[in-house]
């Protein structure tokens, strides 16, 4: 039954019945399916239409008649508004149950592919707290609710926190967020109250002014904490005067960094940092191994998940310390590093220069001698006259974007032939698509999911493919 509204129909009392792609559930209606965000099966819901297509409709819930049995109250505050956690009204084991099903899913239907049994999910230990790494964005326009306009007094409107999803120019001033280490929220908060009480101006997102643009909170499980603080212009005294209250009231930052950026972006990749007190870096450890991270430096954003893929990633190569091992889309080196003390030598490939310097650095920092690093697109450098060079390897590691890989990256893999591919993916859907390309030549052996973000819908997944017998 449906009752008109401005352009779109609303759906009325629908049973939100599947879990669907990017986070949302869905509901079928009159044999089309309706694709919902913030919802979970079990729900029944109001739905007002957004978007209709032959094929599909979208909405959003506008009214909860009845909520699904196994929800539970959500721990945050900031729950619904902020993008952050998804999933918090879910229990952990029923999303854990429902990455493993995406894998699973994912991997058969849109890879048509035969799969061994699939190992349970690795869940994550921490399930609050997680993220090593966190940017909060400043705004003198915060999102406001309808309670605080209501309420009619005069309200602070200046405000740090994420924001608002699909709104560049909302922010909301978050007072406590459960992702990373509780540091993060007194650092953020902290800083708040000295830039109102100093009247320092907060960014305005859309006509771009304003002093204090972004923050970012880097820990590392050593306890290593970085502070990146990021100016729109360079009004010396009023930075100086922040930093100095931020370096007296948290004497425990290790590495307290500033960036002062006019462009129109936030990204800070092309600015020049300045240390204003302690280390330029962090450090990372793995098992006896150091990781140094700069401000600009990539590291896997749940460090005590990452530890756990690697390893399984290392478990899955079988090495024996007598292989040559190719480790494509490395970043800053950190699977090639974790597994070279396991392999002959370990060759690791990577867009990025600066992630290479990384990598290089990281290898020289843990005298580990038997890793190369190349920078450079994938679909060119990995190609026949490069593994002609350095060797056809035994074992190819794969740990690409979400985009997979270029069919010519595959082509160069069929062509290195190593006997045991180990491919670690963000994206159980293209990861499906690359592995039925290889899989006249390669069977799945195993599959392990891994969660590195508990209240997303995000999943990780390893798979290990060996050479078919009839190809060695
Ligand atoms: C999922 S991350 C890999 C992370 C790394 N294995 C780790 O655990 O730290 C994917 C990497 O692929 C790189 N990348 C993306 N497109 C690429 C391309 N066309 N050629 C080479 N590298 C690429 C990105 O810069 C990024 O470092």
């Amino acid at each position: 039954m449906a009752r008109k509204s401005k352009s779109y129909p609303i759906l009325e009392k629908v049973l939100i019945t599947d879990f669907a792609a990017e986070g949302k559930s869905l509901a079928r209606v009159d044999e089309q399916v309706v694709f919902v965000p913030h919802v979970v099966p079990g729900d029944i819901v109001d739905i007002q239409l957004t978007r209709k297509r032959s094929s599909f409709m979208e909405g959003r819930a506008i009214h909860f008649h009845a909520y699904a049995e196994n929800r539970i109250e959500p721990v945050c505050e900031h729950f619904g508004l902020c993008g952050g956690c998804k999933w918090q009204m879910l229990p952990y084991p029923d999303q854990l149950q429902f990455k493993q099903q995406q894998v699973i899913d994912n991997l058969t239907r849109i890879g048509k592919l035969e799969l061994p049994e699939v190992s349970p999910i690795l869940g994550s230990k921490h399930t609050e707290f997680y993220r090593n790494k966190l940017e909060f964005t400043f705004s003198n326009r915060r999102w406001l609710s309808k309670e605080e306009m209501d309420m009619g007094e005069k309200l602070e409107v200046n405000g740090v926190g994420f924001h608002i999803p699909g709104r560049f120019d909302k922010v909301l001033d978050i007072q406590k967020c459960w992702l990373q280490d509780d540091i993060a929220n007194q650092l953020r908060n902290s800083i708040r109250q000295y830039a109102i009480a100093n009247q320092l101006s907060f960014f305005d997102l859309r006509k771009q002014e304003g002093l204090l643009r972004t923050m970012i909170v880097r820990t590392a499980t050593t306890g290593e904490l970085m502070l990146i603080m990021v100016f729109f212009y360079d009004d010396k005294k009023a930075i100086h005067n922040l930093m100095t209250y931020i370096a007296a009231t948290f004497p425990q930052i290790s590495s307290l960094l500033y960036v002062i950026n006019a462009k129109a972006n936030d990204t800070i990749t092309d600015r020049e940092v300045h240390l204003f007190k302690g280390k330029d870096h962090i450090i990372e450890k793995m098992e006896d191994l150091q990781f140094k991270i700069g401000p600009k430096s990539f590291f896997q954003t749940n460090s005590y998940q990452a530890y756990e893929l690697y390893k399984k990633t290392r478990e899955f190569a079988g090495l024996t310390g007598k292989e040559l091992v190719y480790d494509l889309y490395t970043g800053t080196g950190t699977i090639a590093n974790f597994v070279a003390a396991n392999a002959k030598q370990v060759i690791g490939l990577e867009y990025v220069p600066e992630a290479i310097a990384d990598a290089k650095e990281n290898a020289a920092l843990n005298n580990i001698q038997n890793t190369l690093f190349y920078s450079g697109d994938m679909k060119d450098i990995l190609n026949q006259d490069f593994i002609n060079k350095h060797g056809s390897p035994d074992v190819i590691i794969t740990d690409p974007p979400r985009a997979g890989m270029h069919d010519k990256v595959i082509e160069a893999i069929l062509f290195a032939s190593p006997k045991r591919v180990v491919y670690v993916s963000c994206n159980p859907a293209t990861q499906a698509r690359d592995l039925s390309l290889l899989s006249q030549t390669y069977t799945i052996k195993a599959v392990q999911p891994v969660d590195m973000f508990p209240h997303t819908h995000h999943v990780e997944n390893v798979v290990l493919l060996e050479k078919n017998d009839s190809e060695l």
